[in-house]
């Protein structure tokens, strides 16, 4: 069997890898427009960076595992062509900043059409709008091409920093086919894939039009989880209750479980605003204004946490924050990251510096990326280390749980500081009764503040 997989993005190159690993007779030949990705993908620098992966490249690569920028020979030569390139929200025209941009999909359907000369299995990989395969089988099916092409729907629900893991060993792999013989008969040759290395009953299949809405569905209700509780850490600090212990108290109740609980300033990263705003979009389409509400108020509380972030650091620190320098230790969205799409930190930055604060941002992957994000910022200045992004600093607030975080020396940083010397804890994970014990003025998310000024 011979897969072409269309995009060698964050989502493309790690799956393709780890079908390859785990399926040596398979050949597996990734695609994509950008030649300098694919260049890199050659190398031992891989495009992006993922704990483990370089180690599951190393393994199949000239093997059963190829990368390439022919694209119609990869597709031409396949039996299983994966779709995985991008899907943006789109930026014009109708549904702008909602929809997704289907642009690149299409052509890639179209080029699908125009180069097959053998009937093909399509995988959508990308996150799409639900009923996007309908679409698609019009494109390729238009005209009076003799070739078959069966659609199937498989989301990926890896996460950055642990993709290599969730593909090992995922909770579950969802495909979606139609319930005609063919489209029973595609489903069944993707699921003998993954049953590989996934235990069949891991791998669930449904129809495509439930597998298309499950991912946006997943993504959505694990955002809400978030949104929930940073609704809640706001009612914490106006009652004295602490969202951490609220968080495990609920948490250990087994039908609400205890991921996803945990107060922050705010989720970020590209899927989850991106996949809420689709699918409230779709929700309006068919006319569930209500729905769409709903979900959309997910975003909104998200927004708000960040915004809520800096008016805490403004109010707490007398009103004004002009003039004073503010050092920001974290940027990335999450941890194990240098991707800052979506991130929190953008917003927090953005709103300190039209107060006027000089901001001085550090972050041990993402600093190339927060300076294309705060391209014509005034007052904001970069700094890989740490210690030197405080010196000085009338405030440090942390935005990324960076693990480092936690071991950094906060005596020296009190030292360098400016009295009194402010700490906002932006993911909740210091120890902030030692560090009000050194003299900060401790801030947190959803936990009373500890202060030596009342
Ligand atoms: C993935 C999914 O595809 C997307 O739908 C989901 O919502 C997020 O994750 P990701 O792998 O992160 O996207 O995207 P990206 O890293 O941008 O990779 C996409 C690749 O497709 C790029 O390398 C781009 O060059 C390539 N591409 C795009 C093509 O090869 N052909 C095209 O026509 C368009
Ligand atoms: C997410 C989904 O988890 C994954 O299944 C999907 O395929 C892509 O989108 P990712 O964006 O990589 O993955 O990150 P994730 O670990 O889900 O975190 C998203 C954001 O939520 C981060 O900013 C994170 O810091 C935040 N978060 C997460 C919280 O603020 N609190 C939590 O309890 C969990």
């Amino acid at each position: 069997m011979k897969i072409c997989c269309i995009g060698a993005g964050y989502v493309g190159g790690p799956t393709m890898a780890m079908i390859a690993k785990q399926c040596p007779e398979v050949e597996v030949t990734v695609v994509d427009i950008n030649a300098e990705r694919i260049a890199a993908w050659q190398t031992d620098e891989l495009p992006i960076y993922e704990p483990g992966l370089l180690e599951v490249v190393r393994e199949a690569r000239g093997r059963n595992l190829f990368f390439s920028t022919e694209v119609d020979d990869a597709i031409r030569a396949a039996d299983v062509v994966f779709v995985s390139v991008n899907t943006p929200t789109k930026t014009f025209g109708e549904g702008a900043g909602r929809a997704s941009d289907l642009q690149y999909w299409e052509l890639c359907a179209r080029r699908i059409k125009e180069v097959s000369t053998s009937d093909k299995i399509i995988v959508e990989k990308s996150t799409l709008p639900v009923r996007t395969a309908d679409a698609m089988e019009r494109v390729l099916h238009a005209g009076d091409n003799p070739v078959h092409f069966e659609v199937l729907s498989n989301p990926e629900f890896l996460a950055e920093g642990t993709a290599i893991a969730d593909l090992e060993n995922p909770d579950r792999v969802l495909i979606g086919g139609h319930e005609t013989e063919a489209g029973q008969r595609a489903l069944q040759t993707l699921v003998d894939v993954y049953a590989h290395w996934i235990p069949r009953e891991r791998i669930l299949t449904s129809n495509v039009w439930s597998s298309e809405l499950s991912k946006l569905t997943a993504n959505a209700f694990l955002a809400q989880r978030v949104s929930s509780i940073n609704a809640i850490s706001q009612l914490c600090e106006a009652t004295e209750a602490d969202v951490a212990e609220v968080a495990n108290a609920i948490g250990t109740d087994s039908r609400i479980g205890p991921k996803f609980l945990k107060a922050s300033v705010g989720f970020g990263g590209s899927c989850f605003k991106k996949d809420i705003l689709n699918l409230v979009y779709l929700c309006e389409t068919y006319g569930l204004d209500e729905a769409a509400a709903y979900w959309q108020q997910v975003v909104e509380m998200n927004e708000f946490q960040q915004t809520r972030f800096v008016k805490t650091i403004l109010h707490s620190m007398f009103n004004t924050i002009a003039g004073k320098r503010i050092a920001v230790l974290g940027f990335a969205f999450k941890a194990d990251t240098g991707d800052t799409r979506e991130s929190p930190a953008i917003k927090v930055c953005r709103e300190l510096a039209l107060e006027r604060a000089e901001v001085v941002v550090s972050d041990p992957k993402a600093l190339g990326n927060a300076k294309q994000d705060l391209e014509g910022v005034e007052s904001v200045v970069f700094e890989a280390d740490p210690y030197a992004a405080v010196a000085g600093a009338h405030a440090v607030a942390v935005l990324t749980d960076w693990e480092a975080y936690k071991t950094l020396d906060f005596e020296r940083i009190y030292a360098a500081m400016e009295k009194p010397a402010f700490l906002f804890d932006g993911r909740n994970m210091l120890d902030h009764a030692a560090l009000h014990a050194m003299g900060f003025e401790v801030y947190s998310i959803g936990k009373g503040r500890l202060s030596h000024l009342d």
